[in-house]
């Protein structure tokens, strides 16, 4: 386990953007897994940034998002295949083929969790993943307890996901109840991991899931395991392990 301290929010965000683009100057046809949330925007912000000046290019890049909402179509504005579409691939020259997200207008949740494993298994895999980190440690929608050897699958989202994502849908009843995501089995297949983390609020859970003990009650936890894994935290985030 690496880990960068950056000195606050645009610094952390510069220095994964860094790592996401030496990635795709080194091998073009990348396999970037991606998250949404509100972390990574910073970094969406400074990849777009130098793509504009040239120094970056996603025409050979595939990616391979971590969850989406069951039930939602994708055109629904609070779809994560329209967030990623709006803060990042709508700026950027990647190819519309060669964008992946869960397809949660599909109702069958065996066929679209296999289909989106044979998608990663196509692809070659995922040369490097962007993660967050919720409150509760969980990482894509692997909430506490979520079996460490799952692939993709199915969740019921918890109640204080439904309530905290209320403020985003006109009511309760519209907010969806479950979602597709990435099993850790899947995260933890990819070569590379790169995690961000920024403010206060996230400092005790950064102690507990990298400096506490690997369980499944702090999924992310399981990440001090893989061989090849960065933390970008900003000094706030990383204030309790010092
Ligand atoms: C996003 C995702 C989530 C977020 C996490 C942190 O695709 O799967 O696990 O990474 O909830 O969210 P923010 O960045 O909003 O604090």
């Amino acid at each position: 386990m690496k880990i960068i301290k950056a000195k606050d929010y645009k610094d952390m965000s510069r220095k994964a953007a860094n790592i996401i683009s030496a990635q795709v100057i080194m091998k073009p046809n990348a396999v970037l897994g991606l998250a949404t949330g509100s972390t990574p925007i910073g970094i969406y912000e400074q990849l777009i940034d130098w793509f504009n000046k040239g120094d970056i290019d996603f025409s050979e890049v595939t990616t391979i998002n971590l969850d989406e909402y069951r039930g939602l179509d994708k055109e629904h504005n609070q779809s994560y295949w329209y967030f990623m579409h709006t803060n990042f691939f709508d700026k950027i020259n990647i190819k519309e083929e060669n964008i992946n997200v869960p397809n949660g207008s599909n109702p069958d949740e065996k066929e679209a969790c296999e289909e989106y494993e044979n998608i990663i298994h196509n692809a070659g895999g995922i040369d490097l993943q962007l993660l967050g980190i919720g409150n509760d440690g969980h990482i894509g929608f692997n909430e506490p307890g979520a079996a460490f050897e799952l692939a993709t699958h199915c969740v019921d989202l918890t109640e204080s996901t439904i309530e905290a994502n209320k403020r985003f849908f006109l009511s309760k009843e519209d907010v969806p109840k479950q979602a597709y995501t990435m099993g850790i089995k899947s995260i933890m297949q990819a070569r590379k991991v790169l995690m961000v983390v920024n403010g206060k609020g996230k400092a005790n859970i950064v102690k507990q899931a990298f400096f506490g003990p690997v369980t499944p009650e702090v999924p992310a936890s399981i990440l001090q395991m893989h061989p090849d894994f960065t933390l970008v935290g900003d000094e706030e985030a990383l204030s309790e392990i010092d």
